[in-house]
């Protein structure tokens, strides 16, 4: 199982040393009903459940900032015939970490990673009609309602329950309105302020660099490559060491700055004449940027560990955001 990241969280496979942080949630009395299983009345009980996690496709989520599980993510088998390649997902997290969209963060990753990686041509996923807050999260991830099955199944408390489904597409999952246009206008204000009223240009590049870092997920490199000539020589960025001179033409930056055009590359190992100046670069998109006589005086680089990271959408989200750079610096 391969492990997934996001701002805030690590997906990965649960581990023995999870027993108690599962625990922790999964004795809750507002956390298992809701999803169709009684509360955990014992350690033991918690163990037996993890044994099973640690052999199926069930993610930890981890939060970064205090390095603890404080929910899963798990893909099952999908439960109807379904011709084409499914699963069904479900989730859990932990009730003291409600209401702060991390559910939403962590399935994006997984549906990302289904779709993409695992090549799925339908993702599945259903609810208990009376669990709203499972509701929400499924509308806000994009899925499309297929109905509500009366009686689904009674519940180990004897209750029986009527269940919402839902679906999505590899079609639906790259047509649905993805939250990057409010992502991008919340980062093009940001960027706004900080270059505002601050004089220097490469006190701006270097604030620019590291806001774009800050701000946008999975990435290890991005900075600035500035126009000298018939060359670009390294400005101000975030992440390794990298190569001080790209003649014009060359490389994916020297490229687009020859030909004054935004490149994504998805996958920089089948771009000729790419130049590696991180090994951990997968993917890579290059923005030129003008002066105000539309001149290309520099480029704004960002690099990827994953491959095809950067979509149509980024694209479009960081030409918005290298117009304001350009606006303010050049
Ligand atoms: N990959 C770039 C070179 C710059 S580094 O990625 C920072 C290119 O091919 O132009």
């Amino acid at each position: 199982m391969k492990q997934l990241e996001t701002k805030r969280l690590i997906l990965r496979k649960f581990e023995e040393k999870d027993l108690y942080d599962l625990y922790e949630y999964a004795k809750k009395e507002e956390i298992g009903p809701m999803a169709g299983w009684k509360p955990h009345e014992s350690i033991e009980e918690t163990r037996r459940i993890l044994e099973l996690f640690m052999k199926e496709q069930e993610y930890a989520i981890v939060l970064k900032e205090i390095n603890k599980v404080i929910g899963s993510v798990g893909v099952h088998k999908d439960r109807y015939e379904s011709g084409v390649l499914s699963r069904e997902i479900g989730y859990v997290l932990d009730s003291r970490f409600w209401g702060k969209e991390i559910t939403l963060e962590a399935v994006n990753r997984v549906l990302e990673y289904l779709f993409e990686e695992e090549a799925l041509e339908l993702v599945r996923v259903s609810h208990y009609t009376f669990n709203l807050r499972s509701k929400r999260v499924i509308e806000k991830l994009g899925f499309v309602y297929n109905g509500t099955i009366k009686n689904a199944l009674v519940r180990y408390d004897g209750m029986k329950v009527d269940s919402s489904l839902y679906s999505m597409t590899k079609q639906e999952y790259e047509n649905r309105t993805n939250s990057s246009d409010t992502e991008f206008s919340l980062l093009a204000e940001k960027m706004y302020s900080l270059l505002e009223g601050c004089p220097n240009l490469v006190a701006k590049l270097s604030n620019a660099s590291a806001l774009l870092n800050e701000e946008i997920e999975r990435l290890n490199w991005v900075g600035f490559y500035l126009r000298e000539d018939n060359q670009l020589i390294l400005g101000p960025f975030q992440g390794k060491v990298a190569c001080t001179r790209i003649p014009l033409g060359k490389g994916v930056c020297g490229t687009s700055a020859l030909k004054n055009e935004t490149i994504l590359v998805e996958d920089v190992h089948k771009f000729p004449g790419h130049i590696a100046c991180d090994s951990a670069s997968n993917s890579e998109i290059v923005i030129p940027l003008h002066n105000s006589r539309k001149e290309v005086v520099a480029v704004l680089d960002i690099d990827s560990p994953y491959i095809r990271r950067f979509k149509e959408s980024d694209k479009i989200g960081l030409e918005r955001i290298g117009k304001i750079i350009e606006e303010s610096c050049f």
